[in-house]
């Protein structure tokens, strides 16, 4: 039960199978797969809608039903969560935290962003005097380059545009500093220039903390800009697996391909790689992505304005 022995992973996954109940039957979700992600590393899980891919995130924090079968093995900083589900429960938050997918449903809308974010700050172990919270909070929007975080604290989630409730999600995901990033597709309800910014800002996160990142996507141009390790994912199953560069320029298998053919290059693909190369990649690649400019590494006001008046509110 090390949890802070060098060589133990953020998230070691073997064999993991899920079997959810519905009305008309049982359905395998996830039918044995194998990842693991480490210090540093972003590992990425692509697949069209209904892969598997949320119920695999979703399986490694334990936040399906609970008629839900999970076997195999999920080790959460050594902790294996298949095999004691509560176990999960203490880790969420500290070993492990969810940024979601929709930015715009995942925060009560009759409380404001302090209210929220201080809850989460409670209960991931922080102070429970307000003021302290509200230090903290403040740190936090800072952290994810939020402009104005004093403003912005009193402010509602409908006072926000997509990108920046966006940060403001990843910023009460990292209220526990977590070691492990579980992002299901934290871009897809976001426009290209500001999903860059979004995207920037993970990686800058990444080489700031080192903290482990396993992203959802079914996107190949987000994989390619962000992964060091890509699972393509299909009817439950990991159909090629390998490092990014890999799997983007040489993909072995038929399915990888016709993934590669149905989405449009989005820049030059580097596959060396730190955190940091590949935040530049993701800021100043002359790529499409980067359209707006909206992570070119400008002022947070700039990036707010581009998350503005990319956003429909
Ligand atoms: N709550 C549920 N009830 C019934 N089927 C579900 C439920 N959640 C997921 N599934 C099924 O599990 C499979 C994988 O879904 P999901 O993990 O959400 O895919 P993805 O995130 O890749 O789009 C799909 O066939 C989906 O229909
Ligand atoms: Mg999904």
């Amino acid at each position: 039960m090390s949890e802070d022995g060098a060589a133990t992973p953020l998230l070691d996954v073997e064999d993991l199978q899920i079997e959810i109940i519905t009305a008309t039957g049982v359905v395998r979700a996830v039918d044995g797969v194998s990842f693991r992600v480490d210090r540093g590393e972003t590992v990425t899980i692509i697949g069209e809608s209904g892969s598997g891919k949320s119920t695999t995130a979703m399986g490694v924090l334990r936040l399906l039903p609970d008629d839900t079968v999970v076997s195999g093995r999920v080790r959460l900083s050594g902790v294996d969560v298949v095999a004691d589900a509560s176990a999960a429960a203490r880790l969420r938050g500290h070993a492990v935290a969810l940024v979601p997918q929709d930015p715009m449903t995942a925060l009560s809308p009759v409380h404001t962003v302090e209210r929220q974010m201080g809850d989460a700050i409670k209960v991931a172990g922080g102070t429970s005097n307000r003021a302290e919270r509200r230090a903290r909070a403040l740190e936090l929007l800072e952290a994810v380059r939020i402009p104005n975080p004093a403003e912005k604290l009193r402010c509602y989630p409908h006072q926000f545009s997509g990108g920046q409730l966006q940060r403001v999600l990843i910023a009460i995901a990292l209220a526990g500093d977590p070691r492990l990033l579980v992002a299901d597709e934290p871009t897809s309800a976001l426009d290209v220039t500001v999903q860059a910014g979004i995207l920037d800002l993970l990686m800058e996160l990444q080489e700031r903390t080192g903290v482990g990142i396993l992203m959802i996507t079914h996107d190949l141009g987000v994989a390619r800009l962000v992964s060091d390790r890509i699972h393509v994912m299909s009817g439950g199953r990991f159909v090629e697996s390998g490092a990014a560069a890999q799997v983007v320029d040489e993909p072995r298998e038929e399915y990888t391909r016709n993934l590669l053919a149905a989405v449009p290059r989005l820049g030059e693909f580097d596959d060396r790689g730190t955190a940091g190369e590949r935040a530049g990649r993701v800021a100043g690649g002359g790529s499409g992505v980067d359209a707006g400019g909206a992570a070119r590494g400008g002022s947070a006001e700039s990036t707010e304005n581009t998350e503005r008046a990319g956003s429909a509110r």
